[in-house]
């Protein structure tokens, strides 16, 4: 990483400090307005301010257009057009832009008709969308505490754009000052974590430290230096401290150690006053227990990086909308319970209507699971013994399956998880997802076999359409019910969390996306929802639609009443604002204006 120190700004520095803290003590606070300062309003920073601010936090602060304004209008640029083009789907090049996320659909503002879509045509204006106007890439901590008192001073929308992967629009918001903590990238292995203020400095182990914008990559690597790994996700490019972690943090190991989150150790926070506040299990305890994420943190290392690790591959097929592909999904959720209580985690992914050449299609269910602290193929081979029994006395299902023994955890990841390309595949660039936990209780009962399988069948799928079943929790979940944090509760029943994908294109009107949007959250939700009952369960708040409804309920369930005083304790004024986030109904969709008094 390009990591730039002015040290000749040292001086100003300090200058400017004196100069933002007189700044907040004389320009009156804005008058009951209910909405945040806008670009056109006379309250918006001068230039000068803004570059005071620069300064502030050494040279650090860009101003932002939408990284395909180069191909469009006065903007256009023959060079770097191309480069753009050429990088467009490349998820490691979007994660380091002030100017993109993942996600086209979270760039745009259609309700605004803005829009910067590469393949307009040349001469079309390109729109800012949700793009932030200002960034600042801060280094250091000091440079986000003077981003985030800078907001609060002039009243802005802040986002926080960490990679940029949010599938529900936390990371861009329109007309808003972002930070981007892609290029703080600290990372400390440590023996003996001691937390701040535990009593006769008791240890906690091995941990690692690191700062906001770690990628997932970077963690592995880095732990693997020392002999060991972490429990975190599985992706190219998501961040490991920030949204990530803060909305729980799904692992393929999570049967055999839990969540990210549950491994938590500490967080060290920079509040909504520019302070910063260190948060763990003895002090700021009530933030330690809502964040579990949010900015440089600390996670306990699992110490048996060299444990080996069977994986198992086990595919169903079935020619394509034969009914019976159904009864073997029912028969793999049966067996799901048991295979998750010998610690297997992972994922699988279902294609009911898979084109394989012209004139066949086949549906099919392509499952990868991980034993850890395993070597004994067959000893694995035989907890499938009773589904493949059941999958012959269905019939017309094809089954092929195969153990992939490794010799050490870290192996596994860079081998499975870390493979093929560097970056993440992000497909169709506009993208919502519809997504719920679902329990271990329903799929140890017919009924409820009955109906997941039921609501599965009874949603659309087109032709290469596919939806993926994350084995992420189950016993080490389970049992770390007694770890009090703001996680949904519903992940310590959950044994399988299903998503599927809607996207569209450039091509797609507003009318359209609207249409799509509302049958998710009109008819596909509620179906699934439906099959545990609307107060069961919920759905994983990092992989879940972008207009869930109840989202509260559905993302923390019966937490999310102690997650809104703690939220009002620590950022009264709601600085700290995304969509679909904690607080997040007090104001309108795009963050600039209070709804409720
Ligand atoms: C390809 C892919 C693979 C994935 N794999 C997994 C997986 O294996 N397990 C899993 O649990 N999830 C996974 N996810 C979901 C992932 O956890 C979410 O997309 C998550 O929001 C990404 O966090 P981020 O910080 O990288 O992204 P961003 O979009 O940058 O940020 C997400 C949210 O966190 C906030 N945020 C980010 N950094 C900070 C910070 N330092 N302080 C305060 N707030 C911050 C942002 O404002 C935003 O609200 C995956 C997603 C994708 C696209
Ligand atoms: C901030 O300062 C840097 C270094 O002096 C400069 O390159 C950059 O353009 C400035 N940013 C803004 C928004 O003026
Ligand atoms: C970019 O330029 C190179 C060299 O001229 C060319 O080969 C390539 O096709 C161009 N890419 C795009 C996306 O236009
Ligand atoms: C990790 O293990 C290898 C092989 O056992 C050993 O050579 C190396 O010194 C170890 N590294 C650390 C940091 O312990
Ligand atoms: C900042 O907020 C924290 C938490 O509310 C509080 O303890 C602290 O005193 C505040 N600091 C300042 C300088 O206002
Ligand atoms: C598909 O069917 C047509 C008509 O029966 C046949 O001509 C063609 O070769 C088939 N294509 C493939 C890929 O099998
Ligand atoms: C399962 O399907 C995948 C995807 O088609 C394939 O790569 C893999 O080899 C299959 N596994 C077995 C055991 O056939
Ligand atoms: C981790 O696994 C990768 C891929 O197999 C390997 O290159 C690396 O050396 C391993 N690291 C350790 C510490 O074992
Ligand atoms: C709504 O969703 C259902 C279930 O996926 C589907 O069958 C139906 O075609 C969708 N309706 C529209 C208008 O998209
Ligand atoms: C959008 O429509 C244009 C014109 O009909 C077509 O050429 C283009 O391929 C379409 N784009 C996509 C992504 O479907």
């Amino acid at each position: 990483m390009n990591v730039q120190v002015f040290y000749w700004k040292i001086q100003v520095l300090y200058f400017s400090f004196l100069l933002l803290s007189a700044a907040a003590i004389v320009v009156p606070e804005p008058q009951h307005s209910s909405c945040r300062c806008r670009p056109h309003e006379n309250c918006w920073p001068t230039q000068q301010q803004w570059s005071t601010l620069n300064s502030t936090i050494q040279g650090n602060l860009v101003a932002v257009r939408p990284v395909a304004s180069v191909c469009h209008a006065m903007e256009y640029d023959a060079k770097t057009c191309n480069a753009t083009t050429e990088l467009w789907t490349n998820s490691v090049w979007r994660s380091a832009q002030p100017g993109a996320g993942q996600w086209e659909n979270w760039e745009a503002w259609p309700e605004h008709h803005e829009t910067c879509y590469i393949e307009a045509p040349r001469n079309s204006k390109c729109g800012q969308g949700r793009i932030s106007l200002y960034s600042a890439k801060v280094q250091t901590k000091f440079h986000v505490q003077k981003a985030v008192l800078f907001a609060k001073s002039h009243n802005l929308r802040l986002a926080i754009k960490n990679t940029g992967h949010d599938f529900l629009g936390r990371s861009t918001a329109p007309e808003s000052l972002q930070i981007l903590t892609h290029e703080m990238k600290d990372i400390k292995v440590v023996e003996d974590f001691s937390p701040k203020g535990a009593p006769n400095r008791k240890s906690e182990g091995p941990a690692v430290t690191m700062s906001a914008g770690v990628q997932l990559p970077e963690l592995y690597l880095a732990v693997a230096k020392h002999n060991r790994t972490v429990i975190a996700g599985s992706s190219h490019t998501v961040g490991a401290a920030g949204g990530y972690i803060q909305g729980g943090g799904h692992s393929p190991f999570g049967a055999w150690k839990g969540l990210a989150s549950d491994n938590a150790i500490e967080f060290e926070v920079v509040t909504a006053n520019g302070t910063i506040a260190t948060a763990n299990s003895y002090q700021n305890s009530d933030l330690f227990w809502a964040l579990r994420g949010g900015g440089g943190g600390t996670f306990g290392v699992v110490t048996s990086a060299t444990a080996p690790v069977v994986v198992y591959n086990f595919n169903i097929t079935t020619t394509g909308g034969d009914p019976r592909f159904w009864d073997a999904f029912s028969a793999f959720h049966a067996a799901l319970p048991s295979l998750n209580d010998a610690r297997g985690s992972g994922y699988y992914f279902g294609l009911p209507n898979l084109p394989i050449d012209q004139n066949t299609t086949v549906s099919t269910i392509i499952s990868l699971l991980m034993f850890p602290e395993k070597t004994d193929v067959n000893e694995i081979a035989k907890l499938y013994e009773p589904l493949k029994t059941k999958l012959k006395n269905i019939g017309g299902v094809k089954v092929d399956s195969m153990p992939i023994p490794f010799p050490s955890v870290n192996s596994t990841i860079f081998t499975i998880l870390l493979a093929g390309s560097d970056t993440d595949s992000t497909g169709s660039l506009s993208a919502l997802l519809v997504s719920r936990l679902f329990s271990r209780d329903l799929m140890l009962s017919d009924r409820g076999l009955e109906r997941l399988t039921k609501a599965w069948k009874s949603i659309r799928w087109d032709p290469f359409s596919s939806f993926t079943g994350h084995v992420v929790a189950g016993p080490a979940v389970a049992a770390n019910k007694n770890i009090d944090s703001a996680v949904n509760p519903a992940w310590r029943k959950t044994v399988s969390h299903m998503l599927f994908g809607r996207g569209w294109n450039t091509n797609t009107t507003l009318a359209q996306q609207k249409a799509m949007v509302k049958n998710m959250t009109d008819v596909e939700i509620p179906i699934l929802r439906s099959v545990e009952g609307e107060d069961q369960m919920g759905a994983y708040v990092n992989e879940a639609n972008g207009y869930e409804p109840g989202f509260q309920k559905a993302f923390w369930g019966e937490n999310y009443h102690l997650l809104y005083k703690i939220k009002q304790k620590w950022d009264p004024k709601g600085l700290f604002i995304s969509r679909k986030g904690v607080g997040s109904e007090d104001w309108d969709d795009a963050g600039l204006c209070k709804v409720k008094a």
